[in-house]
């Protein structure tokens, strides 16, 4: 028979995403409702190391379902990949009481997840990365908000790239994918979507079709760069030396990964943070949660990170026909 929890630690790794409060809150709130303490580890993994652990009542997650970030801040933790360290992660987590873990982060994230849970802490991770490049999963804390904001920064910078006749160059984040440069770009009616896993690097194309539709009077020209391709200053002084169009960078930046988080993120955030306490409480360990072709569901963790996934490729081609 399986042992039951006493008590659920949860943390936050890798970059934040507006959301992630929201399952602190989730989780918290369904252990404690269950009679489970709960305990915050501040700062990830790196904080576990330092024990920089903290008592969470029902007050320590009031007011922050609002809040972008996270409140138990986040932190890359590098030496978290060496095993030696990761058996002293599972004897402080033990030490402090805590048999039950939850790891809200992305796949890096999982993998010290997947470690913990092999040192005999149980754990269950949460996605949560703006990136929305977790495989086993459709929808990951923080997207929705991320390129929400992406795309109302690039409906104000088309109003004066139109204005000035200019050819803009907006710059999203995605270092290894390109899911926010292909949806903001949807939602935006961008001329060019540049992502790390589609883009053929073929500027010529891009310049002729910049002089063929300014031939036609367009008075402007949007190409949405994704980070990982990145180089969006080289390439808008590349472009305006051929073209004769003006043309501007806009690189978005952090703005992306922060702000108040949407109510697509706020709502499955709980739902992610609610199910994997559930998961928890029911003696489950080694799951990620997900949500997957309309339903949450959860799989074990090796069975994730082995998933792979690509820009949606109905997508990608529609977004080529809609813009050209
Ligand atoms: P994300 O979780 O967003 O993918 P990272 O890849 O930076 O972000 O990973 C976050 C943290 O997860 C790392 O700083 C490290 O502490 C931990 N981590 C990453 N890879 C591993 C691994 N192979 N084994 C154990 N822990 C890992
Ligand atoms: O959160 C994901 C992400 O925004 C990536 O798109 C980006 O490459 C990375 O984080 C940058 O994060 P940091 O600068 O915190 O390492």
């Amino acid at each position: 028979m399986e042992k039951k929890v006493k008590t659920i630690g949860v943390l936050t790794s890798g970059g934040d995403a507006p959301g992630m409060n929201a399952a602190i809150r989730a989780v918290t709130r369904t252990a404690l409702h269950a009679g489970i303490n709960v305990k915050g580890i501040l700062r990830g993994y790196a904080g576990l190391l330092e024990e920089d652990i903290i008592d969470m009542d029902g007050h320590s997650v009031s007011d922050i379902i609002q809040r972008g970030g996270t409140v138990l801040y986040t932190a890359r933790c590098p030496e978290f990949v060496r095993p030696e360290i990761q058996v002293k992660g599972a004897e402080i987590l033990k030490k402090h009481g805590i048999d039950g873990l939850v790891v809200i982060g992305g796949d890096g994230s999982f993998k010290g997840a997947e470690a913990l849970s092999k040192n005999g802490v149980n754990t269950v991770a949460i996605p949560g990365t703006i990136d929305l490049d977790i495989a086993c999963t459709d929808y990951t804390i923080g997207f929705d908000t991320a390129v929400n904001t992406a795309m109302e920064t690039v409906d104000k910078v088309r109003d004066t790239s139109t204005s000035h006749e200019r050819c803009s160059i907006i710059e999203v984040m995605g270092r290894m994918a390109g899911h926010i440069a292909l949806w903001c770009g949807i939602a935006c009616g961008a001329e060019e979507i540049l992502t790390v896993e589609r883009y053929d690097y073929d500027e010529q194309r891009i310049i002729n079709s910049i002089i063929e539709k300014r031939r036609l009077g367009k008075k402007h020209y949007i190409i949405i760069n994704a980070e990982g391709v990145g180089d969006s200053n080289g390439m808008a002084k590349r472009i305006q030396a051929a073209t004769g169009m003006e043309t501007r960078e806009t690189i978005i930046g952090y703005a992306q990964r922060g702000g108040t988080p949407t109510v697509m993120d706020r709502v499955y955030a709980s739902t992610f943070g609610t199910k994997a306490a559930d998961l928890l409480m029911a003696g489950a360990s080694n799951r990620v949660v997900a949500y997957r072709g309309g339903k949450f569901v959860d799989y074990d963790i090796q069975e994730a990170l082995s998933m792979t996934k690509d820009l949606d490729e109905y997508m990608y081609n529609m977004s080529i026909r809609l813009s050209r």
